[in-house]
């Protein structure tokens, strides 16, 4: 049996951005810094790149786990490598040549994470799960923090989980997280939560992420 750990990545794009070292202050014991970078492409919206994520990289030793929402990813890989996160996350649906792309990633020295929304199946993987450390399940449709959780996807994690029950494959959820769902999502199998809206519009964003840890169960 596979340990499996539970990991808080609070996303920054619920942040205020004109604060933002002081925001990374607030998160400092989360696990990981979930950082969306959209295309206006991929997705109907713009959000950041490079430099924010080194700027952000600059002000927390807490690892960073990008979630790249952009069409050929392949052309930024390098330019976020550098920054030494522990996962570039790519979306399943922008590529054509997956397992190329997160050889190419883990060349690089950085964990692979391939992004599913919330309609592509889990099939596509069943070929690649030696090429990649963690699967994304869109608990939303990619584009803008703040939507409700998809009640679907449970059962999606659940067939994850199955599907990659012998490989040591992180399984992350991003969408519609919070302190309230967080138990039976991690009971169906999911162990990574990205949340942006329920972490940053809380009162106390540090002692929100210790209350997610506490209620999984
Ligand atoms: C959505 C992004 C999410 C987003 C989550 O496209 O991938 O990471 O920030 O925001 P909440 O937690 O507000 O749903
Ligand atoms: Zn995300």
């Amino acid at each position: 049996m596979i340990p499996i750990q539970c990991k808080i990545s609070p996303s920054i794009l619920a942040a205020d951005f004109t604060q933002l070292g002081k925001e990374l202050d607030r998160v400092n014991n989360a696990d990981l810094i979930h950082i969306d970078v959209m295309d206006g492409h991929f997705v109907p919206n713009i959000s950041y790149g490079v430099p924010i994520a080194r700027a952000v990289k600059a002000a927390t030793d807490v690892p960073l786990d990008i979630h790249l929402m952009i069409d050929e990813p392949e052309r930024f890989i390098h330019d976020f490598a550098v920054l030494k996160p522990e996962f570039i996350t790519i979306h399943y649906e922008a590529v054509t040549h997956l397992q190329r792309a997160a050889a190419y990633i883990r060349e690089q020295g950085v964990k692979v994470g391939v992004a599913l929304n919330p309609h592509t199946p889990l099939d596509g993987l069943q070929y690649v799960l030696d090429d990649i450390d963690m699967i994304l399940i869109m608990t939303v449709n990619p584009g803008y923090g703040g939507q409700g959780f998809i009640p679907a996807m449970e059962n999606k994690i659940r067939d994850c989980r199955h599907m990659i029950r012998e490989y040591p494959i992180d399984i992350q959820v991003d969408g519609g997280i919070t302190k309230e769902n967080i138990a039976r999502l991690w009971r169906a199998g999911a162990n990574i939560f990205v949340a942006g809206s329920a972490i940053f519009q809380s009162e106390n964003p540090a002692e929100y992420i210790e209350e997610m840890r506490l209620s999984k169960g």
